[in-house]
Parts: structure tokens; sequence; C-alpha cells
């Protein structure tokens, strides 16, 4: 990636794309969202990319709701599956590099260790169907593609399991957090700088890109608590079995990054160095009343 090489975020405004357009702010990115180009239509996509002729188009657009996703299938498969295939087709005939992103919930969540790029997926809902479906239409298309999957991601803008969990402690609301999934809590900052590191490094291909570490989520709600001057709150542990939600979800879906590693010498801070990065910088470090 160079200075000329035009940069567009779609989904600028998510919980990604605003973290992308402020790590990537020195290269002017374009940042897009509805209505200026919906993803679902070939029309604006087509007109969005004659723009960008030659340029890394970075797709942070989804339909991420993941227990929304069971009940409104057709707009999940329209954005997650059949949005990222028509962006590839659209790259590849005008020579832009799509970059995309999908998710550990690709996978099932039963291997014995970190899952490697190349494991077998078994997705366990319509979330993970759906995104699965559009990595397949994007490497279909047989342009320059690179497909980065992250999980669990926490950051400034927008919903996330950490702002979440702070609102309902501030309300002392009753709180239950299951603690038998684990998987890789990861800053929306540093998935940004790891994406700029991977273009940067013409990485082609598939990446797993989380911060170091791994937790389940009643940990790292304990943890954020803790870091925010709620340590009185108390949480309950609670099993999936208990916590009945409409999407299942894979019980350990860890992901291994030394491909990313061995590529671009980085390694990603921990989870909770990330995390306390995150809440400082949000003024949570010290014992508050503000609102999230
Ligand atoms: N968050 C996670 O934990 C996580 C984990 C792994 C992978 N990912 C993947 O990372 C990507 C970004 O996730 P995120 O959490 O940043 O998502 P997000 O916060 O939900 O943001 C998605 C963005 O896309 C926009 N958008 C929705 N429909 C669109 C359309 N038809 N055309 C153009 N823009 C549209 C949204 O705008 P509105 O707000 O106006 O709808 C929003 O700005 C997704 O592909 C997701 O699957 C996320």
């Amino acid at each position: 990636m160079t200075n000329t090489n035009p940069i567009l975020i779609l989904g600028a405004q998510g919980l990604i794309g605003s973290a992308l357009m402020e790590v990537l702010a020195d290269k002017n990115p374009i940042g897009l969202d509805m209505p200026e180009c919906d993803v679902t239509r070939p029309d604006q996509v087509n007109e969005t990319f004659k723009r960008f002729q030659g340029g890394v188009v970075i797709n942070a657009t989804g339909y991420t709701n993941v227990d929304g996703c069971e009940s409104a299938r057709d707009e999940a498969e329209k954005l997650n599956s059949e949005a990222p295939g028509m962006l590839a087709r659209a790259a590849r005939e005008h020579g832009a590099l799509l970059v995309h992103l999908s998710t550990d919930f690709i996978f099932d969540g039963t291997l014995d260790r970190p899952y490697r790029e190349d494991d077998s997926p078994n997705p366990l809902s319509v979330y993970g169907r759906t995104k699965l479906a559009g990595e397949e239409a994007v490497r279909s298309e047989a342009g320059d593609w690179l497909i980065v999957r992250t999980a669990w991601v926490f950051g400034h803008q927008g919903h996330d399991f950490i702002r979440t969990m702070i609102k309902l402690a501030q309300d002392r609301k009753d709180l239950r957090v299951v603690n038998d999934q684990t998987g890789c809590p990861t800053y929306s900052l540093d998935i940004s700088q790891g994406l700029t590191k991977l273009i940067e490094a013409d990485a082609r291909g598939t990446f797993h890109l989380v911060n170091s570490g791994q937790t389940t989520w009643f940990n790292l709600a304990r943890c954020a608590l803790d870091m925010a001057g709620f340590e009185e709150v108390p949480i309950k542990p609670v099993t999936t079995q208990e916590f009945a939600r409409p999407a299942v979800r894979p019980f350990c879906s860890v992901l291994d990054i030394t491909k990313y590693r061995k590529l671009t010498g980085d390694t990603p801070r921990s989870w909770d160095k990330a995390l306390k990065a995150a809440l400082e910088r949000e003024g949570y470090m010290e014992k508050t009343n503000q609102t999230v």
C-alpha cells in the first residue's frame, strides 16, 4: 500500500470500520456507508469501484447481529454472503484489492487446539454460515483478495460486549455471563493496525488476526468491570445451557495467528492489555459515573 493507492472503507461507521478510518487517517481513506454505497446494490457497488480503480477496498460491512441473523436469514445472506461476492467481482473488474473481514464463528469450536486458516469450517449459526458463504464467494471470483478472520471485537463506536457490560453494571442490573465459551477478545484498533501491516506486506489469501491470549465471556466481563471500577458489581457465571440464545455459538473458537506473525513479524498485544488501553481511552480506568 503506497500513499498513492486510494483506500476505500465500506461500513466506515461500524465498530471496525471506524477504527480503520482512524488508523489509516494519514492515508486519507474514503469511508462510505449506506446510503452512499449500499453493498447489496450492484449499481452502487459498480459506481463506487469505478472511482477506486487500482485501490484497496476494505469491506467492513456485515449483518453482525448474531442472534438477529437467525430470524433474518434473507437479509443476512444478502449482506454477508452475496455482497462480498459482488464486491470481489467489482474489485477484479476494476483492478482493486478487496480486503474482506470474516469471523471465528465459521468454526464449530470442537477442535482441541487453536484454529488455523486451513482448518475445516463447520458453522453452527446462520451468521456463521452466511459469513462462510461470503468467504467462498470472494475466493471464487479469483481476483485480488485478502480475507481476515477476527473475533470478539470491542472498540469505541457502536455496540460491543464491553459497552453492554458496563452499561448493565451502571444500571446495577443482574449480570449473568456464560463461562463455558472461549475465544480471543480483540480490540478494533489492533485489528486495524494488523490489517494495515498485512496490506503493507502484500498479503493475499486468508489470515487469522486477533489479540494474543484467550478467555471466556465471563472472565472478559469480570476483567472489564474490575478495570472500569465496578469491582463490587457481581457477575454470575452461567453455562451456555442456562443462557439460551437463538444462535448456537462455538465452545472454543480460539484462532491461531502464526501465519500473521510469520508474515508481518508482529505479535499483537494480549487481549487484557488491549482491553485496558480501550477502557483508558474511554476514561473508565477510574471509578466513574460516566454514561456509555
Ligand atoms: N464485531 C465482531 O465481533 C466481529 C468479529 C468477527 C468478524 N467481524 C466482521 O467484521 C465486519 C465488521 O464488523 P463490525 O462489528 O464492525 O460491524 P458493525 O459495527 O455492525 O458495522 C457494520 C457497518 O456496515 C454498515 N452497513 C450495514 N449494511 C450495509 C449495506 N447494505 N451497505 C453498506 N454498509 C452497510 C453498517 O451501517 P449501519 O450501522 O447504518 O447499519 C455499519 O456501519 C463484519 O463483516 C463482521 O462479520 C466482526
